[in-house]
């Protein structure tokens, strides 16, 4: 299903990457986006100015820090070195970069879901004091006073006014077509490519112990949990948004498309490896007032199933996507 494409090109031309057509593509049975591109038509100019925009430092008080620096395309645009992000001023802040992917089928943003629209999503790490630290008007500012944006902006806008909506509205444009669907797990689903023993056998484990909160496609339920990581909340999650005492210690369930790539996890990045993560569902489980009922007492697997489910998470990797060309740094 393509639902947006506004440059049309010869598709058949595969020696020509500029050449593809450039639209929005839902994957095969995937669901209908959240994010629409309504009032912010996806065209080739605004994306390729997202892009350059999300790897741009100029974005940050001092233009260190771009987007970029905390989601690394090889690592599907997380952040694999630290625990929690390092920003402006090697200032740590409290939660795991996750891997960006899919977002346009996100209904809610953060570990928190404390943004809803991934239009008004960049203000947040820009005036976060310990990521980029710096104000909306005055990045704007400094891409007017610059010479390589004003012609960015007109070529993409129709005018070079660099208005705050012209360039949230393209960084969404550039976050939202990072769609990630060619795994080996999506080849197997189209019957390109066969399944292990093990990996077989890690899904159908994944999908009596897993999937309940991370259903395929997405891998996500877009809700929030507490999968028993505390028995304390130092980080109350979902509760810091709603201030409800039932939502303390729930955060929203993480995509596991991309999984093995993106360590270390949790919201607070505290687990190194998948294996880590088995262990914590099969023996680690921790009780407290929130802990979701299907993972009371853990979840019961043997060393061999925790085996077969990490397994199973790895056919999740797309590989096209973390070297996808379209993507990369345009600096
Ligand atoms: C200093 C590191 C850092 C920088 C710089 C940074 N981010 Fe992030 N990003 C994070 C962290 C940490 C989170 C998770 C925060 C949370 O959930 O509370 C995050 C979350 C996100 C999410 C939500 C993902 C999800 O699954 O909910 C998006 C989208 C995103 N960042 C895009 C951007 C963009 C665009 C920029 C530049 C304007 C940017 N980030 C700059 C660290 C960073
Ligand atoms: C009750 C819902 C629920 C169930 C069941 C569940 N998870 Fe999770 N999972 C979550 C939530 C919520 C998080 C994020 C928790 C946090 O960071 O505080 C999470 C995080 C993860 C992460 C870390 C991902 C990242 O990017 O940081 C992995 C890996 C994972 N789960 C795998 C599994 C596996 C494997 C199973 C089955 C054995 C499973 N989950 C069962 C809700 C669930």
């Amino acid at each position: 299903m393509v639902l947006v494409a506004t440059t049309s090109c010869k598709p058949d031309d595969k020696d020509k990457p500029k050449n593809e057509p450039f639209a929005f593509t839902v994957p095969d049975g995937f669901p209908r986006p959240v994010y629409s591109f309504q009032g912010n038509d996806l065209t080739e100019k605004r994306f390729e100015l997202g892009k350059m925009l999300f790897y741009d430092p100029i974005l940050s008080r001092d233009s260190t820090i771009a987007c970029a620096h905390c989601h690394k395309q090889f690592a599907a645009f997380a952040d694999f070195e630290h625990v929690v992000s390092h920003g402006i001023d090697e200032k740590l802040g409290v939660r795991n970069s996750p891997g960006l992917f899919n977002l346009a089928w996100r209904p809610f943003l953060f570990w928190d879901g404390g943004v809803h629209h991934l239009e008004m999503f960049s203000v947040a790490p820009i005036e976060n004091p310990v990521e980029m630290d710096e104000k909306l008007a005055n990045v704007l500012q400094k891409l007017r006073r610059g010479t390589r944006y004003p012609a960015l902006f007109r070529e993409a806008w129709g005018d070079d006014s660099i208005s705050s909506s012209q360039f949230l509205k393209s960084l969404a444009q550039f976050m939202a077509m990072m769609v990630s669907a060619n795994s080996k797990y999506d080849r197997y689903k189209a019957g390109k490519e066969t399944f292990t023993d093990e990996e077989s056998e890690g899904m159908a484990l994944f999908e009596r112990h897993c999937a309940s909160c991370h259903p395929a496609p997405l891998f996500t339920d877009n809700q929030f949990h507490n999968n028993g990581l505390d028995t304390v909340f130092k980080d109350k999650g979902r509760a810091l948004i709603t201030l409800l005492t039932e939502d303390e210690g729930k955060f929203l369930t993480p995509s596991l498309r991309n999984a093995a790539l993106t360590p270390p996890y949790m919201h607070d990045g505290r687990f190194w490896t998948l294996e880590d993560v088995l262990r914590h569902y099969a023996l680690g489980v921790k009780p407290s007032h929130t802990l979701d009922p299907r993972l009371q007492g853990g979840v019961p697997l043997s060393d061999d199933e925790q085996r077969k489910i990490i397994a199973f998470i790895r056919t999740l990797s797309d590989n096209a996507f973390t070297t996808e060309r379209k993507f990369r740094d345009p600096f």
